[in-house]
């Protein structure tokens, strides 16, 4: 079932404190807008549930009809520090007054304040920051960086990538070669041979967790260890919220160094509070030597970055690893107030604590349906409802849809289930979200599921 159908549906009122749904969804009134995207943009941006978002404030999301959405959706996981942060909204507001909106890789003592900014709060050693635009283009920029260290460390041979099944890492041609699912890279005729995946011990969908699967699934593709660039995984797999565990990822940080190999951690979803901890690999207890962020980097505007050891990011020489917005000052003025805004107002601690009554309070939620809710998965302010058919593991994408339009309905936003077979329901909350309504949310969401296996 699709979550963006146009036929209005009417649907009870709903009117709490954080939630008000007064009109038919999607809003009769919002048809011309959607029908207008759909005849101007390609098919493939369609597929979210038909909320025409018209202003976003903390953890909450308005249309212009009068109704109110308690946000589990952060976008897609990136206004961690909230919708429009009067501190980030002001920060870029006065960069636009100041009088400068780009400039190129010019010079910029905003930038330069930016990539200090971020060297500080990541791990000691990986001082260098390369900024750029999307996440895609971080994961690219990583590929990029780990092959030519493993050229310039072990000559031609020593090209190889290894990712994760399952992985998700971007849309363009190289984050996709390395992505783990194989419907997205049909169009990839000529797939890189020495770009594998191995499985993700997710303890689910992988039932087997050892280390020693990776190095036999190394083996069974004919990769020798020495030819091994790089290896890249998605701190926890963004679309089922999966993490490995953390003795795994000890083993493969060990396995890296013995092999010379870059570890990379894409911490696009994963970074900037959203597990808990500040970095989502603090879990692991390991650092790696490159890191990709993006999404939650500011909260809103357009910026990425490849953070790492200063020999990897200095391969490239002058005028070789840029980006025409890379830096760009609003986006730049976004990074600098939105990382005072985690440490101000303390939200990794406080993410922590909430993860605390969202992850116990999910999984009472599956308990209730241990036919439809094969798992749940997450940490801190993120979780993956795994719905499945019952009696066994197999994905049910129809039921998970039902449930995200259900809760769309009831003023609980959601965006389209993803992750494995798109049957997981994500829940992802701004990370500003108190405890009053991220308790109401856990039950509007038990009352969505209750209703859409009906
Ligand atoms: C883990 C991960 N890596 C990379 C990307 C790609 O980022 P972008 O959409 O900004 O290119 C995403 C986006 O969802 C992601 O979740």
């Amino acid at each position: 079932m699709a979550t963006d159908t146009l036929t209005p549906r009417k649907v009870p009122r709903v009117e709490t404190r954080y939630r008000r749904i007064v009109t038919e969804i999607p809003v009769p009134e919002s048809i011309p807008i959607l029908e207008k995207l759909r005849r101007c943009e390609p098919r493939s941006m369609g597929g979210q549930p038909p909320v025409v978002w018209d202003r976003g404030e903390g953890f909450q999301v308005y249309d212009r009809w009068g109704n109110r959405w308690l946000d589990w959706s952060s976008g897609v996981l990136v206004t961690n520090t909230g919708h429009g942060h009067p501190k980030v909204r002001r920060a870029i507001q006065e960069m636009i007054e100041h009088g400068l909106v780009h400039n190129y890789c010019f010079p910029s003592e905003i930038r330069a304040r930016t990539v200090e900014a971020l060297s500080r709060v990541a791990p000691e050693g990986l001082d260098k920051v390369f900024l750029l635009t999307t996440g895609s283009e971080a994961v690219e920029c990583a590929i990029k960086l780990s092959r030519t260290w493993g050229q310039r460390i072990g000559g031609d041979e020593k090209i190889a990538i290894v990712s994760f099944e399952n992985a998700f890492h971007g849309r363009t041609l190289g984050s996709q070669m390395i992505g783990g699912i194989p419907a997205l890279k049909k169009w990839i005729v000529n797939l890189d041979k020495d770009m594998i995946q191995v499985p993700f011990p997710d303890g689910f969908r992988c039932p087997d967790t050892r280390f020693e699967l990776f190095v036999e699934s190394l083996e069974k593709q004919g990769v020798r260890p020495e030819r091994v660039a790089g290896v890249i995984t998605e701190t926890y797999q963004g679309g089922n919220a999966s993490f490995a565990p953390p003795e795994y990822m000890r083993k493969l940080r060990a396995w890296c160094e013995e092999h010379q190999a870059l570890l990379v951690f894409d911490e696009i979803q994963a970074a900037f509070g959203r597990t808990g901890t500040f970095w989502g690999f603090e879990h692991y207890g390991v650092v790696p030597d490159l890191i990709c962020c993006g999404k939650g980097i500011t909260s809103g505007l357009p910026l990425s970055a490849v953070i790492g050891r200063p020999e990897i990011m200095d391969l490239y020489p002058p005028g070789s690893m840029t980006s025409t917005h890379t830096g760009n000052p609003l986006c730049c003025a976004a990074v600098i107030a939105n990382l005072n805004v985690i440490q101000e107002e303390n939200l990794v601690e406080h993410t922590r604590r909430m993860g605390e009554i969202l992850q116990p309070g999910l999984r009472r939620v599956a308990e209730r349906f241990p036919d439809h809710v094969g798992t749940v998965h997450g940490k801190g302010l993120v979780a993956s409802l795994h719905i499945v058919r019952p009696g066994g593991i197999q994905p049910d994408p129809e039921l998970a849809s039902r449930i995200v339009r259900r809760s769309v309905e009831k003023g609980l936003l959601m965006f389209a289930p993803v992750g494995y077979a798109g049957a997981s329901v994500k829940v992802s909350p701004p990370l500003v979200i108190t405890e009053e309504p991220l308790r109401e949310s856990i039950q509007v969401i038990e009352e969505a599921i209750e209703e859409a296996i009906q």
